[in-house]
């Protein structure tokens, strides 16, 4: 497989194989009951559930040598699925149960384990600190804080995950601001389980030049037009949307409205084994449903590599990449 696609929307902890999560529960005598279906995958049936979850795995994840055997997971799985380029969604909240006072250190075994993998297999892999909405404006300026703290050419983002119908956006204004002067590329989840009106308050408020999700802007044309004209990149993830219940299926997925509108369009898979997915089945499924041939999966990831949030040395490796090879 060639290796040349690009992955802007990866939670690190979302991509956490159920098995792992159970491998390192065991270790600790950590109970996890009714996180797991009988068949081992995780059990979820809402999306507010799917958050509790999420949450209820993630906490097993307690010391940095975890996040450094975490990411060396995850990085298999990106080399095995042809992706060269991911960045990760990286929340000090779910990093040693909330106490972010020894943030630099996870974030020091994460890039130890990204620098082996791409040595290893050429994978290049970019964090992005993730607040989490649904614990309030007062903990995203925490995260925003230690972002700020760790901001360079490796943490190249800022962004909000969680349940954006808790609070209002405009509530976490201030850490975006704080990432902003950090020289940080912002990014937010919006548009996923709230309507239009997210969307143009993620960017309004927030100042945000991709967003996470950003689907449901598609019940609104004036919106649309909006994101076209500013050139906004949607991290779209449809495999996610679909197994979450937004969609009934894919080709009721609103992705190829939005493209065929001129909305910048990328494809991640979110929380990949959360939702059964992986890049390999987002792109057959999304051949299938709306016949897109390898061009458009071309034009797919060429969008990505120009709103990457990477340095423009990194970028030009991935455009590289994306040039067709002589046979
Ligand atoms: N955190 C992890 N995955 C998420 C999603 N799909 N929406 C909101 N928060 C998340
Ligand atoms: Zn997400």
């Amino acid at each position: 497989m060639s290796h040349d696609r690009m992955e802007l929307h990866l939670h690190l902890e979302g991509a956490a194989p159920p098995a792992f999560i159970a491998g390192l529960a065991a270790e600790k005598t950590i109970d996890l009951t009714g996180v797991f279906d009988a068949d081992g995958s995780y059990s979820f049936g809402s999306f507010a559930r799917f958050l509790e979850v999420y949450e209820a795995a993630t906490s097993v994840l307690q010391t940095p040598e975890d996040y450094r055997r975490l990411t060396r997971v995850v990085l298999e799985e990106q080399a095995a699925q042809g992706i060269l380029y991911t960045e990760a969604f990286l929340s000090p909240e779910f990093c040693g149960g909330g106490d972010l006072s020894a943030w630099a250190e996870y974030l020091a075994a994460i890039r130890e384990a990204a620098e082996e993998a791409e040595e290893q297999d050429g994978v290049i892999l970019r964090g992005i600190v993730t607040a989490v909405r649904h614990f309030g404006p007062e903990r995203a300026r925490m995260s925003a804080a230690c972002a700020q703290e760790t901001a360079g050419d490796w943490l190249v983002g800022f962004g909000m995950a969680g349940n954006e119908r808790v609070g209002r956006t405009g509530e976490y204004a201030y850490a975006f601001d704080m990432a902003r002067e950090a020289g940080l590329r912002l990014t937010s989840h919006a548009g996923e389980w709230d309507g239009p009106q997210a969307v143009a308050d993620a960017l309004d408020h927030l100042r945000v030049e991709r967003l996470g999700h950003g689907v449901r802007a598609v019940e609104d044309d004036a919106l649309v037009d909006r994101l076209a004209e500013a050139g906004t990149v949607l991290e779209v993830c449809p495999g996610s949307n679909i197994a979450l219940g937004l969609y009934p299926d894919w080709r009721a997925h609103p992705i190829e409205r939005l493209r065929a509108r001129g909305v910048r369009v990328t494809v991640s898979t979110d929380d990949p084994p959360f939702f059964h997915t992986s890049m390999s089945r987002e792109y057959d499924r999304l051949a299938e449903a709306f016949d897109w041939d390898a061009a458009e999966f071309r034009t797919l990831n060429r969008v990505a590599a120009e709103a990457a949030f990477c340095d423009d040395t990194t970028r030009a490796r991935l455009i590289e990449a994306l040039e067709p090879k002589d046979a």
